[in-house]
């Protein structure tokens, strides 16, 4: 990640160690993940213990300190959309990505989760990428709906 945009960030809270919590989102939100380069520009800057900052990367899920995809790829697995065949769903974004939940292809295209309810139970079996949902899904439509993202 670019130095200068993590000083930039650091910079827009004005190297408050009390707005660390929103350095962490902002760099999060910029770059996908927390670096450790960043972390420690972080530390460093807002004269904060590293281990108090990892503990807080590490604790929040909103956090990421591995690298992350470009797209998130959110496939739920709660019981209204597990009766209507997201099992399917998984297995066949498991076949075209070639992740398994919790993993990012190495071209940091996909990241691929699970997770037990979208909101959206009526549309299931639901898949959402990047907050946009698919309802309805079926195994024929997932490459099609994936061939949008680069
Ligand atoms: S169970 Fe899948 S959206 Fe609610």
């Amino acid at each position: 990640m670019d130095m200068d945009k993590v000083d930039q960030i650091i910079d827009k809270h004005n190297c408050e160690a009390s707005s660390l919590i929103q350095v962490l989102l902002d760099i999060q939100g910029a770059n996908n993940w927390l670096p450790k380069e960043a972390l420690d520009r972080v530390a460093e800057r807002l004269q904060v213990p590293l281990t108090r900052i990892q503990h807080i990367a590490t604790f929040y899920k909103a956090f990421s300190v591995v690298p992350k995809g470009r797209h998130g790829v959110h496939i739920c697995l709660g019981t209204a959309c597990h009766v209507r065949g997201a099992s399917r769903i998984l297995d066949t974004v498991q076949d075209i990505t070639g992740l398994n939940p919790g993993e990012t292809d190495l071209d940091l295209k996909f990241s691929l989760e699970t997770v037990n309810c979208l909101g959206c139970c009526a549309l299931g079996p639901v898949m959402e990428v990047d907050g946009k949902v698919y309802g309805k899904m079926a195994p024929a439509k997932i490459a099609d709906a994936l061939k949008n993202y680069d």
